[in-house]
């Protein structure tokens, strides 16, 4: 990999290094378009809010790291959270507001929130995309209130990871080339270990599209593809599902001490 890969956003016209956040202005047409260049954020973050237990009380907080543009909002509707999004892409933010967001523009590494402020604390495939990922494991874990709620997905620091979701991934429409430094990935024992050092007991599980609704998937947008003009391709979307490696994708589970 060189040192700063140059890799074009896959629909902006400017060439941007790996994981430089731009890249998100480039593409903030795309965060809603279910079939977009996000596609796959839906499905995940459809996984993430199952692992989000309706609030056990009134007034509970969702602090969402790494908000994007709020796609985790539809899954949380009825669960009884203020959700609260923190993110540094204002143009994601906006649309964030416009799901009902309460949005703050912020490192994920120095949020401007009150210790133990939250019920529950999600981190959405944020830290491989953050240098210093120790720092916001940091602030999430300070976030939470004794006995609130950790939720994540990441990539692994694995080679598999690097080939999946880097070199097979960026020539699927499923993940925008560029968007990824595999250099960032996440080793999956030190997130334990980090979360462990700030009271979070974290349990992980290998997650993945199901292959079979993902193939559908990848022919239904092809087929629109080769038809111009033709209405946005409908259909069930592919369901996130568990596996039993965490080599690429893996979701963390884990409750703050008392
Ligand atoms: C892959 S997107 C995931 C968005 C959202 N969690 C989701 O799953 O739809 C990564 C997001 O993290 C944000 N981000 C990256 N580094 C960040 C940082 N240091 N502080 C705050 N936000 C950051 C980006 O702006 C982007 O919106």
């Amino acid at each position: 990999m060189r040192d700063v890969a140059a890799a074009a956003a896959s629909t902006g016209p400017r060439v941007l290094p790996r994981n430089d956040p731009r890249q998100y202005d480039d593409l903030a047409g795309e965060w809603w378009r279910p079939d977009g260049a996000f596609a796959m954020l839906h499905w995940l973050a459809e996984a993430r809010a199952a692992l989000v237990p309706p609030a056990s009380r009134p007034d509970a907080l969702l602090v969402d790291l790494g908000c994007g543009a709020g796609l985790l909002a539809p899954h949380l509707a009825g669960k009884g959270y203020r959700h609260v999004g923190v993110d540094l892409t204002r143009s994601a933010l906006v649309q964030a507001a416009g799901h009902g967001v309460r949005v703050i523009q912020a490192d994920v590494t120095a949020v401007p929130l009150a210790d133990g402020c939250a019920d529950v604390v999600s981190a959405g495939e944020l830290l491989e995309h953050v240098p210093a990922w120790p720092r916001a494991v940091a602030e999430a874990c300070r976030l939470l209130r004794p006995g609130g709620l950790l939720v994540l997905d990441t990539l692994n620091d694995t080679a598999l990871a690097r080939l999946v979701a880097v070199r097979i991934a960026e020539r699927l429409p499923t993940v925008p080339r560029g968007i990824h430094d595999p250099r960032l990935f996440v080793d999956a024992r030190a997130l334990v270990a980090e979360c462990a050092r700030h009271g979070v007991e974290l349990r992980l599980r290998g997650i993945r599209p199901q292959v079979g609704g993902l193939v559908t998937w990848l022919l239904r947008r092809a087929r629109a593809a080769r038809t111009p003009g033709a209405a946005s391709p409908t259909g069930r979307a592919p369901r996130i599902v568990p596996t039993r490696s965490t080599a690429v994708l893996y979701q963390g589970r884990g409750v703050r001490n008392g």
